[in-house]
């Protein structure tokens, strides 16, 4: 018997606890799925993050900013959708890593994913609440929120360098919207599919307006210098490809990928549907493949009318996309786009937060995290509302005091390197486990899977160093987290002990 913290959870045991008592009802087409998957991705990244990014970052070569982000989606995508079909039980990256890489992985991955939502959520939260003072700005209605109420404590000045006070106080909106979203959940939304179309719909037809309505604004003159920043920005142990600002941060398009990298997130929550779908090992993927094909079209478009429509180091930064629109003078456009983010906005908040307790009540089954209180469900609106409700706290907290974009490159950071770990695990599948079934099976391989590391790789060297300081203080947390108490828990450790598996 090896090491119990590389031990790994058989395949069979994962399909057979699918099968057990809450097994979920297999309702989702491939079309639903689609649906769902660009619910969870079009959000704060591109209503929002666009800005900085194409201001401080990138200019208009912002539009292959996100080729390059969107290729190394696609990439990591056809490695989540062979594990999807292979394992189709909720539970995302964190589970296929128990199956693969074994435990010590899983918990790192499932720690790790607490960036990829609880974090996100928080950056979310801000991103509704630029919006939401924008709506408010145009009927002349901000004044009834202080300024001191308004924005995170702090934030990063590209042209010095470093972090400055801002002279608020926290960010009120977002603690706002975040107490209202927890309170939902724990009521136990069901995750109607019916809203999830509404939103899906709302969302799209905004994005088809900015870019029906914005393309006849469009100035090519704005479009050059394109790449002002020139073509890279990439940082690898201190020596620098490219440009960087005052405080040695990358510039550059790659940057810009690395910073609207956080716009593509969202699309592997399609894997956790895996055990509502219908046929999940050929929609799983279709509906992974085609959300991310459709989105990167239509972020290249909208950055594209943006940065046309507006000087690139104009743009604002902090609800771009409706503010081209005031730039413009269409103000009744501006109102739609501002109410139409703020919708869709919500959504990705509702589904990230509902997310987070989720993957908390996987690992607690498992043992590693107290089941006491994230798995505890409640009596009469069956949602694991403790959870729910610290993940609410935390999000909240974390939204109101620290800035937007500090949050944006931590949580790109946490995800790709969670996408770097599935295509490395998707490798190792294949060698220790050949003859698994594998209904679909990530084409070119392992080209794909390389490709996948080495550009998820790539994005993290263009992120601002320090953000790697942060994931290892993260992950080192972590560290102390499961070997404090995971370890001493494992139901798959004690399962082994006694000689049952
Ligand atoms: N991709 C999601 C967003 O941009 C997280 O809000």
């Amino acid at each position: 018997m090896g090491s119990p913290l590389f031990a790994t959870k058989p395949l069979s045991m994962l399909l057979d606890e699918a099968k057990g008592e809450n097994r979920l009802r297999r309702v989702l087409g491939p079309l639903q799925l689609t649906s769902l998957g660009v619910g969870a991705i079009i959000g704060t990244g591109i209503f929002v993050l666009t800005g900085k990014a194409a201001h401080d970052v990138a200019g208009p070569s912002l539009m292959i900013s996100f080729v390059v982000a969107g290729l190394a989606c696609i990439f990591a995508a056809l490695c989540y959708s062979e594990f999807a079909s292979m394992a189709p039980v909720a539970g995302s990256a964190y589970t296929y890593a128990y199956a693969t890489l074994g435990e010590l992985f899983a918990w790192i991955i499932g720690w790790d994913l607490i960036l990829e939502y609880a974090v996100a959520s928080s950056t979310v939260a801000h991103g509704w609440s630029h919006y939401f003072q924008d709506l408010l700005g145009i009927f002349g209605w901000l004044h009834i929120i202080p300024e001191s109420l308004r924005a995170a404590p702090f934030d990063y000045d590209p042209k010095v360098g470093h972090f400055l006070a801002t002279g608020t106080l926290f960010d009120l909106p977002a603690i706002i919207i975040t107490a209202l979203v927890t309170i939902v959940l724990v009521k136990g939304i069901q995750e109607s599919a019916s809203f999830n179309t509404a939103m899906v719909v709302i969302k799209l037809a905004v994005v088809f307006m900015v870019i029906g309505i914005g393309v006849f604004y469009v100035d090519p003159a704005n479009w050059t210098p394109f790449a002002p920043h020139g073509w890279l920005g990439v940082k690898i142990f201190g020596f620098t490809f490219g440009q960087t600002d005052a405080g040695g941060q990358p510039l550059g398009m790659l940057a810009g990928g690395a910073a609207i990298f956080f716009a593509y997130i969202g699309f592997d929550s399609i894997s956790t549907h895996s055990e509502e779908a219908k046929n999940p090992q050929r929609d799983v993927p279709i509906g992974i493949i085609w959300s991310l094909v459709l989105c990167t079209i239509l972020y290249i478009a909208v950055t594209a009318v943006l940065t046309g429509m507006v000087p690139y180091d104009q743009i604002n930064i902090d609800a771009p996309v409706s503010k081209a629109f005031e730039h413009v003078g269409l103000h009744v456009v501006q109102f739609f786009v501002s109410a139409g983010a703020l919708a869709g906005i919500t959504s990705v908040l509702l589904v990230m937060m509902l997310s987070q307790p989720r993957v908390f009540l996987a690992m607690a089954r498992d043992g590693l995290l107290p089941q006491s209180f994230f798995g505890a469900i409640h009596d009469k609106f069956r949602t694991p509302w403790k959870s729910t409700i610290l993940t609410g706290i935390f999000v909240a907290i974390v939204a109101a005091l620290v800035p937007l974009r500090v949050l944006a490159d931590l949580v790109s950071i946490g995800t790709l390197f969670a996408f770097l770990v599935v295509c490395a695990a998707v490798l190792i599948m294949r060698k220790t486990n050949p003859k698994a079934e594998r209904p679909f099976k990530a084409p070119l391989m392992p080209f794909t899977a390389f490709a996948g590391i080495a550009l998820c790789l790539l994005l993290m060297f263009s992120l601002p160093a320090e953000n790697w300081y942060r994931l290892f203080v993260w992950l080192g947390l972590g560290f102390l987290i499961y070997f404090g108490y995971g370890r001493k828990h494992s139901v798959l450790a004690k399962l082994r002990a006694e000689g049952k598996l």
